[in-house]
């Protein structure tokens, strides 16, 4: 398995299809995917995974997965996609995390490392991270990666009206 990216208490790799059952915890959790409108099908999750390997073919990086050193248990999902945004399309860290492993600052490690391979390794001009309005433990941890709040804009996902926010950090050539 591809590993990506390392940091002091995570490894980040790519998803495989062995990996689905650990997947199903998170996508299939209804508070988890509270900020997706609800715990996805058997489909969706496939739909979701076939998708990550599809832009590692495209793009070389997408949503990869989070596991704890020690005990190789998948934790969450971080990475970097592309993303429609008005009309155009962004470069974005994403991340989702299993709920067992929620307020370790597990989520926060993972993103800084994100941010760190898009302005080391793609050598981008910024990231973002786009977040429902609604989804304040995502806010958080955008802005301690170092992010402002820039634009708004309503996404339309499961026949749901969702505003989004937009946090952004340039590439100052100073990453922490
Ligand atoms: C968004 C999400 C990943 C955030 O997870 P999280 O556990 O809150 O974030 P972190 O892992 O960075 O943990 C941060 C918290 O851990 C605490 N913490 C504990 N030990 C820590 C440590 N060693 N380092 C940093 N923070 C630590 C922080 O103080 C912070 O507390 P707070 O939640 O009270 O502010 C999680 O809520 C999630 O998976 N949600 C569902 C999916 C989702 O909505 N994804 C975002 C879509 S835009």
């Amino acid at each position: 398995m591809k590993q990506i990216l390392e940091t002091e208490r995570l490894f980040l790799r790519e998803l495989s299809w062995d990996d689905r059952e650990a997947l199903c915890a998170i996508l299939q959790d209804e508070e988890t995917m509270y900020a997706y409108e609800g715990a996805f099908s058997d489909v969706m999750v496939q739909e979701w995974l076939e998708r990550q390997l599809s832009r590692y073919e495209k793009w070389g990086f997408g949503l990869w997965a989070v596991i704890l050193k020690g005990s190789g248990a998948l934790i969450g999902q971080c990475g970097l996609t592309m993303q429609p945004w008005k009309g155009g399309e962004v470069l974005e860290i994403g991340y989702l995390f299993n709920r067992a492993f929620w307020h370790q600052g597990y989520a926060l490690g993972a993103a800084k490392a994100c941010k760190r391979y898009a302005f080391e390794i793609l050598q981008a001009d910024e990231v973002c991270s786009i977040v429902r309005d609604t989804n304040f433990p995502s806010k958080r941890v955008a802005l301690r990666n170092g992010m402002r709040r820039e634009d708004r804009w309503v996404k339309h996902y499961r026949s749901v009206d969702m505003p989004h926010d937009r946090f952004v950090v340039r590439n100052d050539g100073k990453t922490d």
